[in-house]
């Protein structure tokens, strides 16, 4: 049965058995779910366990630029796809993230930009600058500057969501501490500003993730953010060659892809991406697994960017994994398993094959993050 409940500004939020829809019915160009809506009881939109995460009770005072104000944000990686799903699928990991510390002060609209830990680009080119200008432009807070560090713990351009995870916690972090009390798809959007500045286009599928944490699906109609129940848990192998990635990777990893499919292409690959969906609700996890390996579309291109590719899928499908597919852009790649010992086992397999053929890998293995993003101080 659809649940009904009335959320803030007129937001009608249903509540179906395994999905929670963000969804405005006066506005469906302008959706999403407010922040005290977040902290629902129900596990499939809080991000259980933290009372801080996208709480508005955490946020410091709020302010409009007329004091300093500092937030410290974390948003954890993700691997976006799924197989069949590009571009509106993906799921938050354990393990790396992301932290901003911003501060926000009166002054006139400047944005500076640091990183510490990970090497990335600094200043203009770092994702966080584009999510803030873009924020500026957008609520009209030129009377305010920007200090932003990054901290930065996700491997970039390794297909783990890396500009993903900073664009979400910059957007956070600037709702906060800018007072703008952002809703979910405000800051999805926000965040998709800053995915554009490395990928030449927005998309939402990774800072969707690392803001809601969990499995979410995103209909880019209206930008709706659904996050999915997960029936039954899963580990996750994720096998990164060391190979050379240029500040393109993800730019040149979506120009290799065909601008037109045919209508019995897209017929396939509706039916593996909605079989995923079903797979993922009532916990069959051989099913979820058949249809991570099944993306008509996308794989076939970007499987020449990745060394030993399809030789790497069948090793470890044969050696036990339920799927195997790439993680977002790539490289990595990523195989699902129903024990942590097995994802451990096959990705170890996986790495002794790319290394004994000259390349250089690392193994990590992981399972789905519910937590997305959340303030740290
Ligand atoms: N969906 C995106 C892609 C994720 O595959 O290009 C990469 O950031």
């Amino acid at each position: 049965m659809t649940m009904l409940s009335l959320g803030t500004r007129g937001v009608i939020f249903k509540r179906i058995p395994n999905v929670v829809i963000a969804g405005d019915n006066d506005a469906p160009n302008a959706v999403g779910f407010r922040e005290s809506t977040l902290h629902s009881k129900s596990n499939s939109i809080t991000n259980p366990g933290n009372s801080r995460d996208m709480s508005s009770k955490a946020a410091p005072q709020q302010i409009r630029g007329e004091r300093e104000v500092r937030v410290i944000v974390e948003a954890p990686a993700s691997i976006a796809n799924l197989g069949p799903g590009f571009d509106v699928l993906a799921m938050a990991i354990d393990g790396f993230k992301d932290v901003v510390e911003l501060v926000v002060k009166p002054g006139s609209g400047k944005i500076v930009v640091k990183v510490e830990g990970i090497k990335v680009p600094e200043g203009k080119e770092n994702v966080a600058y584009g999510v803030i200008e873009e924020a500026v432009e957008r609520y009209q807070l030129h009377n305010m500057d920007f200090n932003v560090k990054v901290v930065k713990g996700v491997p970039p351009a390794s297909g783990l969501g890396s500009s993903g995870a900073t664009a979400a916690a910059t957007a956070y972090a600037v709702s906060v501490a800018a007072g703008l009390n952002l809703s979910t798809s405000e800051l999805v959007r926000l965040s998709g500003a800053g995915e554009a500045v490395v990928a030449g286009t927005p998309h939402y599928d990774n800072v969707s993730a690392s803001i809601l944490g969990g499995v979410v699906l995103i209909d880019p109609a209206g930008l709706r953010i659904y996050k999915i129940n997960v029936g039954r848990e899963f580990w996750i192998a994720v096998v990164s060659p060391n190979i050379p990635k240029g500040p393109k990777k993800t730019f040149i990893a979506r120009a290799v892809l065909p601008r037109k499919i045919e209508l019995p292409l897209l017929v396939k690959q509706a039916g593996s991406l909605a079989r995923l969906v079903h797979a993922l609700h009532v916990g069959d996890l051989e099913s979820f697994g058949t249809a991570v390996s099944a993306d008509y579309v996308v794989e076939p291109h970007r499987a020449k960017l990745i060394p030993k590719y399809w030789d790497l899928k069948r090793l470890a499908l044969e050696s036990g994994a339920l799927g195997f597919n790439i993680a977002g852009a790539g490289p990595s790649v990523f195989s699902i398993h129903r024990s942590e010992s097995e994802a451990r086992e096959v990705g170890e397999l996986m790495l002794k094959y790319l290394r004994g053929s000259g390349i250089d890998a690392s193994l990590y293995v992981t399972k789905v993050s519910d937590r997305g993003v959340r303030i740290l101080r």
